[in-house]
């Protein structure tokens, strides 16, 4: 329907996940006879498994490619989380039938969370598929693709307790050079209602820190200057060395990252707010380059349905933790994913989500509208009973909301002077390049001579919009 795709887009230059289709190719990679093309949807935790499938393919002789028709293999990393974002896969798999007709011999893979919610229905209702690879078994991309291509589909979507990848390098695609993500952890062991996350990622598990702070290292050494910790829940991060000496929690973790260089900056996605501690603020609070921005999904302000929900916190519990954010980082931002028209939901407690907006000062949200997803708790034990239409106008008041509370925040960071670190042109004027602040608002500027990208620069803010900054360097170099 044409109205729920324009109110799902939220308002800031962040697009929401299963929306960010990307073809990703590495240039240079030419010693491979086979090519590979790979489109990767939802989070950025499948944006960094595509990393690693493109790693374990090189080491077979592959090289990637951006022209879907010169490709031996399509592969596409997919997502579960709403149904609009199977759609979108359908279609696209759709898209790849009518390639498929060009070049007979060409394999098709599906990656991620889709082929592990579908499993073998994913065979059965899509045709063309030759290869259907759950998030836990991309180490037998390899087998199943020499299998597939002797004609015989195939599919491994087999969950682990342990893997984590934490030897792969991961080979970096579509990459600005500058910032990279770091997976530090897979699955999760929370159980919110509405969430299919659980059961296509599998149980909780934490990679090796000294692993996580060599990838980091190697990254700095390349020339990178930021790297984002990934996990569904970062704050629950816990590893143990195999002897059982070591123990390395989330904040002791943050530590080992930033003391690698000062100039490296380091952030995190996502935190779960019943899992973020003081420990964790103050590491943050003690070194400048971690970033001073926490996203915070809240998902709902009302209490009833964060417990129908099973968030594990209530609307006070997270008020006082968004207060004690700001009490021991008053510069820090906070961003939030927030679901409008859960189960149940009332007005009433569709404005304390609203409320929450303005309580928080969130800079930015994710907005969406609850989407049922087979096999959740909420689908087997709540009624799906919000209508459409009613989920979309409370979508468009959130989003309102956010809107307005983005643009008086930003607002207030006119006239100020920010450290930036520089990460590509602006997409929409030749002439001007764009960075972000520690808070992870971008800020556009004219290009100057003396900096590029990669570099850090003291960035005066001139101008606001709801999702940008806009601004003048002041020149620190000569
Ligand atoms: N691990 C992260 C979120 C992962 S999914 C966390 O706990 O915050 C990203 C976001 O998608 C969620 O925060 C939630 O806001 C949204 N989401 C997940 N399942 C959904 C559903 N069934 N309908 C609508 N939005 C959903
Ligand atoms: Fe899903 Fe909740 Fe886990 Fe996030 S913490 S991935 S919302 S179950
Ligand atoms: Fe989607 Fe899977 Fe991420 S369902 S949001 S790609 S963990």
């Amino acid at each position: 329907m044409r109205t729920q795709e324009l109110v799902e887009r939220p308002h800031s230059v962040d697009v929401p996940e299963e929306m960010q289709g990307s073809v990703y190719h590495q240039e240079g990679n030419t010693y491979g006879s086979k090519k590979f093309y790979i489109e990767s949807y939802g989070c950025q935790m499948n944006f960094s498994d595509s990393e690693i499938v493109a790693s374990i393919l090189s080491k077979e002789g592959y090289s990637s490619t951006a022209d879907i028709f010169e490709a031996d293999l399509v592969l596409i990393n997919t997502c579960s989380v709403r149904e609009k974002a199977e759609d979108t896969i359908r279609k696209r798999l759709e898209y790849y039938k009518q390639v498929k007709k060009t070049n007979k011999d060409m394999l098709v893979g599906v990656l991620g969370c889709m082929a592990e919610r579908m499993k073998k229905a994913l065979l059965e209702e899509e045709k063309l598929v030759d290869i259907v690879v759950g998030p836990d078994a991309y180490r037998d991309l390899p087998n199943l693709i020499s299998r597939s291509a002797e004609g015989s589909r195939q599919i491994n979507v087999l969950l682990s307790r342990e893997e984590t990848y934490a030897d792969i390098s991961p080979v970096r695609l579509d990459s600005n050079g500058v910032s990279a993500f770091i997976s530090i952890m897979r699955g999760c062991d929370n159980m919110c209602s509405f969430c299919v996350v659980p059961f296509t990622r599998g149980r909780e598990r934490s990679r090796d820190a000294h692993s996580i702070v060599s990838e980091a290292q190697d990254l700095f050494n390349n020339g990178y200057r930021e790297v984002t910790l990934l996990g569904q829940n970062v704050d629950s991060y816990k590893w143990k060395s195999a002897d059982g000496n070591e123990h390395v929690n989330f904040a002791e973790l943050l530590e080992m990252v930033a003391k690698i260089n000062p100039l490296l900056r380091i952030r995190f996605s996502t935190s779960h707010p019943k899992d973020i501690t003081d420990d964790v603020l103050y590491t943050m609070a003690k070194y400048e380059n971690i970033c001073k921005y926490i996203h915070l999904p809240v998902q709902s302000g009302s209490s009833r349905i964060l417990r129908l929900m099973n968030r594990t916190y209530d609307a006070d519990w997270y008020r006082s933790k968004v207060n004690r954010i700001y009490e021991i980082m008053p510069d820090c931002a906070i961003s939030s994913d927030i679901i409008a028209g859960f189960c149940t939901e009332t007005e009433e407690e569709h404005r304390e989500s609203v409320k929450m907006i303005d309580f928080a000062k969130y800079t930015m949200s994710y907005m969406f509208y609850y989407s049922e997803r087979p096999g959740t708790p909420a689908a087997k034990k709540l009624p799906d009973d919000i209508p459409n239409e009613v989920k979309i106008r409370r979508l468009n008041e959130i989003i309102e909301k956010q809107r307005e509370v983005s643009a008086a925040v930003n607002k207030q960071d006119e006239g100020k002077t920010f450290k930036i670190l520089i990460d590509g042109l602006s997409k929409k004027s030749d002439s001007q390049m764009k960075g972000r602040t520690t808070q992870n608002k971008v800020v556009v500027f004219d290009i100057h001579p003396y900096y590029k990208i990669g570099d850090y620069a003291m960035v005066k803010i001139t101008g606001s919009t709801t999702a940008t900054l806009f601004g003048e360097i002041i020149p620190e170099k000569n």
